[in-house]
């Protein structure tokens, strides 16, 4: 069965460590993130999210991850990645514990109403909601970072009048990676003053990339739930080509070392994230 999120949150605030949130993308990435999270003995966010969704729809990627996840002896949760107005109500349907609703392209006011309306709704099912403020910008634009910042006033007004449980913050984040781009650093000091507005947990996404110092300041700031998905799908990737280097091979036995090399990225993330052990 799947743990509650809200405890993971939680014990993660409390023990002043985060917790992290990974995409799964088929039945091999989905083995190597529960495995990392077995042998790591930590607590586990399998996100359902924008690759995968298109790809197989909400309820194949829920009942892939839900399958995988039964056989093993992780402590998991299974959540609606950036989800639509649409996606969170199949989500909710469906059966997953936890929902991330972001409505961040909407004009404020839209944002707050819609995202409130979404809160009502999951919390009669007892769900809690992620929902995003200040958008997210993608690893390939040209961005000037603080047009994407969060803004700290209006931060205090979404929590407030929305009830969401965990908001995810554009702080200088991309996500992806920037190949042989210069990303500043991330503002710890904006995270700060989000956290002393809000007082909820927050979400960094786009963690891929970041610094080992960078996770560390942000988890001090009130980040309790790290999104990393690009340095695991590298970590995979790599083991794949490993092997097709090597000439025609089965793509099981590439399968095989992409799942073996996610599985020791994700149980490197887990240790910078301070959930391993936490399970
Ligand atoms: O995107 C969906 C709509 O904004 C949901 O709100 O209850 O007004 O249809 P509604
Ligand atoms: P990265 O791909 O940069 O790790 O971002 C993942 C993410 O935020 C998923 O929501
Ligand atoms: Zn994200
Ligand atoms: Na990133």
């Amino acid at each position: 069965p799947q743990s509650d999120p809200r405890s993971f949150i939680e014990n993660a605030r409390r023990g002043g460590y985060a917790v992290g949130a990974y995409n799964m993308h088929n039945e091999e990435t989905t083995e190597a993130l529960l495995w990392a999270a077995e042998q790591a003995d930590s607590p586990i966010f399998m996100q359902v999210g924008r690759a995968i969704i298109p790809h197989m729809g909400v309820a194949r990627a829920f009942e892939m991850t839900r399958r995988i996840a039964e056989r093993s002896n992780a402590k998991y949760v299974i959540h609606l990645d950036h989800g639509s107005w649409d996606e969170v109500l199949e989500a909710i349907r469906l059966g997953f514990t936890s929902v991330m609703y972001d409505g961040a392209h909407l004009p404020f006011e839209e944002n707050i109403e819609t995202t409130r309306k979404i809160v009502e709704i999951a919390h009669a099912f007892g769900i809690p909601v992620e929902a995003e403020l200040g958008k997210i910008p993608d690893a390939d634009e040209t961005v000037n970072w603080e047009d994407y910042y969060t803004d700290v006033e209006e931060a205090r007004r979404f929590v407030a009048e929305t009830g969401i449980d965990y908001l995810a913050i554009s702080v200088g984040i991309v996500h992806g990676v920037v190949p042989g781009l210069q990303q500043q650093p991330i503002s710890i000091q904006r995270i700060r003053e989000i956290k002393a507005a809000t007082g909820i947990p927050l979400v960094l996404h786009g963690a891929s990339g970041l610094t080992d110092r960078e996770v560390q300041e942000a988890k001090a700031a009130g980040v309790h739930k790290f999104n990393a998905d690009t340095d695991l799908r590298h970590a995979f990737r790599a083991g794949l080509e490993s092997v097709f280097a090597q000439g025609d091979r089965q793509l099981e036995e590439a399968m095989a070392e992409g799942r073996a090399r996610m599985v020791d990225a994700t149980i490197e993330k887990m240790r910078q994230y301070g959930c391993a052990g936490k399970a």
